[in-house]
């Protein structure tokens, strides 16, 4: 099978191109990784390259061993991986005890995988746990109206759950478990890995205040998806400032707690708290 004719790849890209044409990847901004199925890593095995040096991934993750990955390279711009995805992406297989990778295919005139790499494997690591497996993707954009709002709300998650879910009917059903919040940290590295992969054991989205969004979930479309619901429910919150400090009316309580039962989700009592 032709590596960039694989339907993951294809996915893959696809997901990129959308991310860019939302505006959530200026420059080099935003990463996203995909965890291979065995079957697609044996439809493609054929055409890697030969094993090149491991190098260490900057933190551990047992959980993931012999694990292959696509993964966005470090400095690459969203807007090219449509145009040359085998310049800006790799496939990376990672050792027997999850502390160092290899490059296997792509990133064609040099460089390495995402920065972020620590989160992205650490999230990857703490979902396919929680999620028995299913969850395979885990992607991180500069998503610009939530970016926004963490100059504004005090950053818990219960405030940013609750307001979140107001905004939009749907948002309770698309992400009942709520969303996750981090003051700001240094990126890049295993310390804010270690927090953020904290908030994936209970939550698919941890927002990083003043810088974006990574969303976890079982495939592209849910992903983007989700990034894309969040994102769209802080836009409204945005207008609905800009217009008034206060809400005329609002989903209250009661009125989540009456979507529980039709929509079979169960949401938190402690973002139902009285204001
Ligand atoms: P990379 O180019 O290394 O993926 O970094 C982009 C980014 O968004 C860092 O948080
Ligand atoms: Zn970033």
């Amino acid at each position: 099978m032709r590596i960039l004719e694989s339907k993951f790849v294809q996915g893959f890209i696809k997901m990129a191109d959308d991310g860019y044409k939302q505006g959530w990847h200026e420059r080099n901004g935003g990463n996203l990784s995909y965890r291979l199925k065995e079957s697609e890593v044996e439809s493609i095995r054929a055409r890697l390259n030969a094993p090149g040096d491991w190098t260490p991934i900057g933190t551990s993750v047992p959980g993931l061993a012999g694990e292959f990955f696509m993964v966005t390279g470090t400095g690459k711009y969203f807007r090219n991986i449509s145009v040359d995805p085998e310049v800006c992406v790799a496939i990376i297989e990672l050792d027997d005890i999850g502390e160092n990778y290899r490059i296997r295919w792509g990133l064609v005139e040099g460089g390495g995988p995402t920065s972020e790499l620590p989160t992205h494997l650490m999230n990857h690591e703490v979902k396919k746990r929680v999620t028995g497996g299913r969850h395979r993707v885990i992607y991180h954009a500069h998503t610009t109206n939530t970016i926004a709002l963490t100059f504004v709300l005090p950053l818990t998650d219960e405030v940013f759950t609750r307001e979140l879910w107001e905004m939009a009917t749907e948002c309770p059903v698309v992400f009942p478990e709520g969303v996750g919040v981090i003051g700001w940290m240094v990126p890049g590295g295993r310390d804010i890995a270690i927090e953020t992969s904290k908030l994936m054991e209970k939550y698919n989205v941890a927002i990083w205040a003043h810088h974006g969004m990574f969303c976890s979930g079982e495939d592209f479309d849910l992903t983007f998806g989700l990034m894309h619901t969040v994102e769209k429910s802080a836009e409204i919150l945005i207008k609905v400032l800009s217009m008034s400090p206060t809400k005329l009316q609002t989903i209250t309580p009661d009125n989540f707690r009456s979507l529980e039962k039709d929509f079979h989700v169960e949401l938190p009592e402690r973002f139902l708290y009285e204001k």
